[in-house]
């Protein structure tokens, strides 16, 4: 069975951990070479993917090990190109692994369609004709994407908001149509966009009103998926920290970000920290999944925290998250992108639900990896010791240079391009 545990790894050369991983039969193998190449995406397949092309942005790809989710061992692929990431959520993996692994779990994947409607004489009576004609709209959504159905996916359920109902502006008062959509495997944007157009006409004619926007929501709030982890605390302690204490700290860093929203903005760039890299690294819409996930942290009214932090009766750590999360295993750029499909059969998942579960166990255990650094030594210990490569390598080091002047650096507690030259050139002479 494959294991996510892989002692050493961070330690070994590239070329080592790719011999190790064929090996290890992490992933098929067919076109390894393609991938690990210096050029996995080819100029041609970039300049059929978007305009303009003049060449292709690479992002280092690493990955996070340990993780155990559901009894289920991930290898979990990263782009990212923040140093201590990936260690990072390696790091709290291996914790939670001892603590018995993440518990995830993910509803259907139904998107959202948007149509708004405006200039009906009056919108209570155009509500309730579209709510009648309900059935109807939603066959009709299904016969402009009859593949979806065949599936099992397809348009399922509708609603009908008044928005604005009590101004008499002819701008802000409108109607707004929700087409729900069990989109199976794929993101849904294309789906849930061709359906919503092909609405339009039939909208217009049921309202006598005028149909505007016909578009995705990237708040799809039921499309969520949900990760738990419970940690007793003697698997938190460090040589200076006990176990209670970086309990203790977390729970307190979690009520701070939830009760001001300039600190949740910044924990929850930490969680995000280890979702975007494993959106990025299958393929997926990042940008969805940001936006989705910032205003489902303001559900309540209030922008807040991500994930909870609280203490059991047994006086374990207790971390949930729960976000909107719009990703596919199919269609959009993961079937264009070669790294995507690399990604995807490392990762091992079957479906998009189980993605979203993986990615969701990722940004609980980024952050948790972010404040258990910064209740304890803080984060620029361990930050600072990996960013010195890059600015060893920014002020000209290469080869063996750079473990050696980044050393340097830190034994001197000065990491700087400044000091990084001073040293190269030193090295030079
Ligand atoms: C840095 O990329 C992320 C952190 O700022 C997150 C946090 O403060 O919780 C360390």
């Amino acid at each position: 069975m494959k294991t996510s545990r892989i002692p050493g790894f961070y330690n070994m050369s590239v070329e080592d951990r790719r011999q190790l991983l064929k090996k290890m039969q992490v992933f098929s193998g067919e076109k390894a070479n393609d991938f690990f190449s210096e050029e996995p995406l080819s100029l041609d397949t970039a300049d059929n993917m978007i305009e303009n092309v003049v060449g292709t942005f690479p992002l280092p790809l690493g990955l996070g090990l340990n993780f155990l989710i559901n009894d289920k061992e991930y290898i979990v692929p990263m782009a990212i190109e923040e140093p201590s990431v990936v260690a990072s959520a390696s790091h709290i993996a291996k914790i939670v692994r001892e603590a018995g692994g993440f518990q995830t779990e993910a509803t259907d994947r139904v998107m959202i369609g948007q149509i708004q409607v405006v200039g009906c004489d009056d919108m209570d009576i155009a509500k309730q004709a579209l709510l009648k004609a309900k059935d109807t709209i939603i066959e009709a959504a299904n016969s402009a994407y009859p593949s979806l159905v065949a599936r099992g996916g397809g348009a399922e359920d509708m609603d009908v908001r008044v928005l604005n109902e009590a101004s008499d502006s002819n701008y802000t008062k409108m109607l707004v149509v929700h087409i729900y959509v069990n989109t199976c495997d794929a993101m849904g944007a294309n789906i849930v966009n061709t359906m919503v157009e092909s609405l339009a006409p039939k909208v217009e004619d049921l309202t006598g009103g005028k149909v505007y926007l016909r578009i995705l929501s990237n708040l799809p709030d039921r499309c969520l998926a949900r990760a738990r982890c419970v940690i007793p605390p003697a698997l938190l302690a460090d040589k200076t920290f006990s176990g209670e204490e970086v309990r203790d700290g977390v729970v307190l860093a979690y009520e701070f970000a939830d009760s001001d929203p300039y600190r949740a903005v910044t924990h929850n760039k930490g969680t995000m920290n280890g979702i975007d890299p494993v959106v990025i690294a299958t393929g997926n819409d990042w940008r969805a999944v940001e936006a989705g996930a910032h205003a489902y942290a303001a559900k309540d009214g209030h922008y807040s925290s991500m994930t909870s932090w609280s203490v059991d009766e047994k006086g374990n750590l207790v971390g949930e998250l729960e976000l909107p999360m719009s990703v596919g295993t199919v269609g959009g750029s993961i079937n264009v992108h070669p790294m995507s499909k690399f990604a995807l059969d490392i990762l091992d998942v079957t479906s998009a639900q189980e993605l979203a579960q993986v990615i969701v166990a990722v940004g609980l255990a980024q952050n948790l990896g972010a404040l258990k650094a910064l209740v304890t030594e803080g984060i620029q210990k361990g930050h600072m010791a990996l960013h010195s490569r890059s600015v060893a390598i920014a002020a000209g080091a290469t080869g063996e240079m750079i473990d050696m002047i980044s050393k340097q650096m830190i034994d001197a507690k000065d990491i700087r391009v400044g000091k990084a030259q001073q040293l190269v050139e030193a090295y030079k002479r």
